[in-house]
């Protein structure tokens, strides 16, 4: 992973929300949410909170004795949550880093994190950080996104932004939101770091943006494949974005345009 590509800053928290929360993001936080309550806990730490997706579907649902913390590396991302999270007593806002958490052992009944693992430097010492901080018999509950190739509007704009750039194409999409899929390594990852009872399940849902520029600004401007772009020269993210909106446009058509998301849902104790 490179350095950049944990930066979720400027006004990247903005598209972020507005473009790419409703384009990919917010039927997966359904799904956490629902799955976290079956298990009725009393207090809940989220990882990687980014925009507040899973706050926002999660908030609505936890009874008034629920303790739920909620933290993010960055803190734009976490502003940017707080102010469209309605007001709750039961909520907790902290800046975290995954890698330290400011938590003491044995704090938390449930710990959740919506497609963050993938930014996390060290996956194995992340999950021993999060073990660490969860009760002996508590639960982490997560999301990763399957292979590029599954998730066809970021394969279409990563090789709309590779044929313009052919020299150094820009993957952040390939390289970190896609490049923590496998099975059997996510297992045995969960299990050096101590976790049981592990269960890992896919789960496809369709992708629908109002356009094909929609959906190719909801990766260029709201990811850190900005980042990537705008180190690439001036006029390079809006080159990019209006090639991503050809490309797509040429198997989607210009208006609303729809297409397969996939990735993996995983529970261990
Ligand atoms: C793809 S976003 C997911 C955000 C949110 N969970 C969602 O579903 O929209 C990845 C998030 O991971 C956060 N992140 C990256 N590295 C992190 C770290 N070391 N510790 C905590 N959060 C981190 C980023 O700030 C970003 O908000």
């Amino acid at each position: 992973m490179e350095n950049n590509d944990k930066n979720f800053t400027g006004s990247i928290p903005e598209f972020y929300d507005t473009y790419l929360v409703p384009l990919i993001f917010e039927e997966f936080a359904d799904d956490l949410a629902t799955r976290i309550m079956v298990e009725s806990p009393n207090s809940i730490l989220e990882i990687a909170a980014g925009s507040g997706v899973v706050p926002r579907a999660l908030g609505a649902k936890i009874a008034a004795d629920v303790k739920y913390t909620i933290t993010d590396l960055n803190q734009p991302m976490l502003d940017y949550a707080k102010q469209k999270q309605p007001k709750n007593p039961n909520i907790s806002w902290q800046q975290a880093d995954v890698m330290a958490l400011p938590f003491e052992d044995n704090a938390f009944d449930a710990v959740v994190c919506q497609f963050g693992f993938m930014f996390f430097p060290d996956k194995i010492a992340a999950m021993k950080e999060v073990k660490r901080v969860l009760k002996p018999n508590g639960e982490l509950i997560f999301n990763v996104w399957d292979c590029i190739e599954n998730n066809v509007f970021a394969d279409l704009v990563t090789q709309a932004a590779s044929q313009i750039h052919p020299e150094n194409p820009p993957l952040f999409l390939e390289r970190t939101p896609h490049g923590f899929y496998d099975n059997d390594a996510m297992r045995k990852t969960l299990q050096d770091a101590g976790f049981k009872s592990i269960i890992i399940q896919d789960k496809v849902a369709m992708s629908t943006a109002p356009s094909a520029l929609h959906a190719a600004k909801a990766y260029c401007h709201g990811t850190p494949l900005r980042n990537e772009l705008e180190a690439l020269g001036e006029g390079s993210l809006d080159q990019v974005t209006q090639a991503a909106a050809d490309w797509i446009a040429k198997f989607y058509g210009k208006a609303e345009v729809a297409a397969q998301i996939q990735g993996f849902v995983i529970t261990a104790s």
